[in-house]
């Protein structure tokens, strides 16, 4: 299954946040959308999760086109995201978080839950051995009846893929994971998303840490004033003096991409120091 994007375009009053963008995004890989401040990468992701709408053209998702459906259609079709700024439900704990997400198979079945309670408990212990096994496998299992808004700010961030994980996407869309980590957090999260690689699933990261993208990503898309300025492999990304310019107009090295997104990063790691 694919993810199109076809002459995709969003407007906020005169503001251009999109600009005819056209790609598509592969199962199997990790593609990863970079640039500058503003390019528009959180609206492509809050366009395909249908959290904005669409100005003009489509998006498509095996074909059929997604763009224009509520957002539980667009979620039933299996495409989970993070949200830049976390939002977990901080008042349940981590594994209600989970919980309340899981997908696969209680749907439909509501009335033998409410008939037949055996089955009803058999779903719910199945379900939340499900649950434990994600939390498990983000490290996160000590934390399982911990109200969500007391983790750390680092588990908070494992908590909210893992809450994607629990539907079971096809395609994962993750805005900014990074923001906020240290480096050993962020090392920790690059190898848990290596593991979530699979055949069957597209997933899409945003992202300003250079080191997490390169190291992490199949293909990039690099953004720029809403268009799509760039598309490559890690090595064609670095080796790309239009990107280069567009990050910083005068950079000449990936050094020097890397120093600005770091800048970005610490910017964003006060941001989330300053959470309440
Ligand atoms: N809800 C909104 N209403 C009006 N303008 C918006 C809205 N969301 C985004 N924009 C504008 O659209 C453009 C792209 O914003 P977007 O958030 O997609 O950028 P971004 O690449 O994710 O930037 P960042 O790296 O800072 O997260 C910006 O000019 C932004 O001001
Ligand atoms: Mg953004």
């Amino acid at each position: 299954m694919t993810l199109v994007f076809q002459n995709l375009r969003k407007q906020y009053g005169a503001n251009v946040a999109i600009d005819d963008v056209s790609t598509s995004f592969e199962p199997g890989r990790i593609h990863g959308i970079i640039g500058p401040n503003g390019a528009g990468k959180s609206t492509l992701i809050n366009m395909t999760a249908g959290s904005y709408t669409v100005s003009a053209g489509e998006i498509r998702l095996d074909g059929r086109r997604i763009d224009g459906l509520k957002k539980y259609e667009i979620a039933n079709s299996g495409i989970a995201r993070t949200y830049q700024n976390i939002r977990l439900f901080d008042q349940m704990t981590a594994l209600e978080n989970l919980e309340v997400c899981y997908y696969p198979t209680d749907v439909g079945k509501s009335w033998r839950e409410i008939l037949w309670p055996p089955y009803s408990r058999r779903q719910k212990s199945r379900r939340r051995a499900a649950c434990m096994e994600i939390l498990r496998f983000f490290g996160l299992e000590g934390y399982a009846e911990a109200e969500a808004g007391s983790l750390p700010y680092g588990r908070q961030r494992m908590l909210e893929i893992a809450r994607a994980l629990v539907m079971n996407p096809r395609v994962l869309l993750l805005d900014e994971p990074a923001a906020g980590l240290n480096h050993h957090e962020t090392a920790e999260l690059t190898a848990k998303l290596a593991e979530l690689r699979s055949p069957d699933r597209v997933m899409i990261i945003v992202e300003h840490d250079m080191d997490l993208v390169m190291t992490l990503c199949d293909i990039i898309v690099v953004m720029h004033h809403g268009k799509l300025l760039f598309k490559g492999t890690p090595a064609e990304v670095q080796a790309s003096t239009d990107v280069q310019l567009a990050y910083l107009g005068t950079a000449n090295d990936i050094d020097e991409i890397r120093a600005a997104a770091e800048a970005r990063r610490a910017q964003l790691g006060i941001r989330a120091r300053q959470r309440p």
